[in-house]
């Protein structure tokens, strides 16, 4: 369950546990924002660099730090002094002061602060219901794989975790033991097959698979106009010795979107926008954590350098190439076809809770 956000929920205000995700809080005043920025300001003898001259000058930058600058970072962190939930507190107090500290350490000019005004405009213009490029600025800053890494710190022996991505789409079909995800003619016949375990090594029969992917001409069927709806994405549950199959295709890299400003920032920074080629895994069942990750193709280009930052290297798995007239051929396949073997080990749910029903991140 999210928790209550005090932004969207008007009723989600003071009555919470004071001690819920507290962790030790910075107050106001104890941010780090002037002492670094003025040591920031004298290492550079005053000329920050690829600013504005006057605005460098309006800053004072390079004698010092301006009272009236220190005096409104020490205000607008005070402003939240009196916020009753103490989460929502801790974080927007320590979200000012780095914001603050941010903006003095690089000297930002207004003529900056306009242009990033003018990308979160257009990043809101950009994003509807099937294109969401707030979520694309998180994933192509890292943050959505940060979140990812504090929120599942992978107990041991677990298959680690990775961000969901923009192309989930609930509800999948369900499919019996060793049926195709797709619907029409996508790539390399591939059969992934292996078991659901627990962190102990023993066999969990019910769990559920939500797998998802792209096909050879690179897009998801959420993305493409000529395929339908189910087409590469399927759920399929563990028999009684834990066991799951499914016939996938081979998964190829891809480009994230790039035309919007997430495409632009790219650009400006010599970055690519390719994902290396994986399947989308969500793992759940009752009484344990939901697992939300990929298994990454060991020859696909751009595991070095995923756009995303989404890479584990404990996620990369390797297919075995096998012949049209091997005897352990898949239903259905006629052709050359790959074969990949994998154990998913997911970790006991917190308290004897019940699987939640999968994140949205
Ligand atoms: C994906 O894996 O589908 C994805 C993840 C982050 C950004 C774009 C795509
Ligand atoms: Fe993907």
């Amino acid at each position: 369950m999210a928790d209550e956000n005090p932004l969207t929920d008007p009723a989600a205000d003071s009555g919470g546990d004071p001690n819920q995700r507290a962790a030790p809080g910075r107050v106001a005043g104890a941010l780090p924002v002037w002492p670094a920025a003025r040591a920031e300001w004298s290492t550079k003898g005053g000329s920050v660099v690829e600013t504005d001259s006057a605005q460098t000058a309006a800053t004072g930058a390079g004698d010092g730090v301006p009272p009236a600058a220190e005096r409104i970072t020490e205000q607008a962190i005070a402003s939240f002094g009196g916020c009753a939930h103490p989460r929502f507190r801790q974080v927007m107090e320590s979200l000012v002061g780095h914001l603050h500290a941010f903006v003095a350490e690089v000297g930002l000019t207004e003529s900056e602060w306009a242009e990033a005004i003018a990308a979160l405009t257009a990043t809101g213009h950009i994003t509807d219901d099937k294109r969401q490029e707030f979520i694309l600025w998180s994933d192509t800053l890292g943050v959505s794989s940060l979140v990812d890494a504090l929120a599942h710190p992978t107990p041991t022996g677990a298959t680690e975790s990775t961000v969901l991505g923009p192309f989930y789409v609930p509800d999948a079909p369900l499919r019996a033991y060793g049926a195709g995800i797709a619907e029409q003619e996508a790539g390399t016949p591939a059969w992934v097959h292996g078991r659901v375990l627990d962190d102990v090594g023993r066999p969990i029969p019910g769990a559920e698979l939500d797998v998802w992917q792209n096909g050879e001409n690179r897009l998801y069927a959420v993305q493409d106009d000529d395929a339908p709806d189910e087409h590469l994405r399927g759920r399929f549950l563990t028999d009684a010795d834990g066991r799951y199959a499914f016939l996938a295709v081979r998964p190829v890299p891809y480009q994230i979107p790039s035309d919007g400003p997430v495409g632009r920032m790219l650009a400006h920074s010599s970055r690519h926008n390719w994902r290396p080629a994986h399947i989308h895994v969500v793992v759940r069942a009752r009484g344990f954590q939901t697992l939300t990750t990929h298994i990454f193709d060991a020859e696909s280009p751009y595991l070095d350098n995923d756009a995303v930052f989404a890479v584990k290297p404990s996620l990369i798995a390797s297919f075995a190439r096998r012949a049209a007239d091997d005897p352990r051929r898949p239903a259905g396949v006629r052709s050359d076809w790959l074969e990949m073997e994998l154990d998913l080990i997911i970790a006991p749910g917190q308290d004897g809770t019940p699987a939640d029903p999968g994140r949205t991140h």
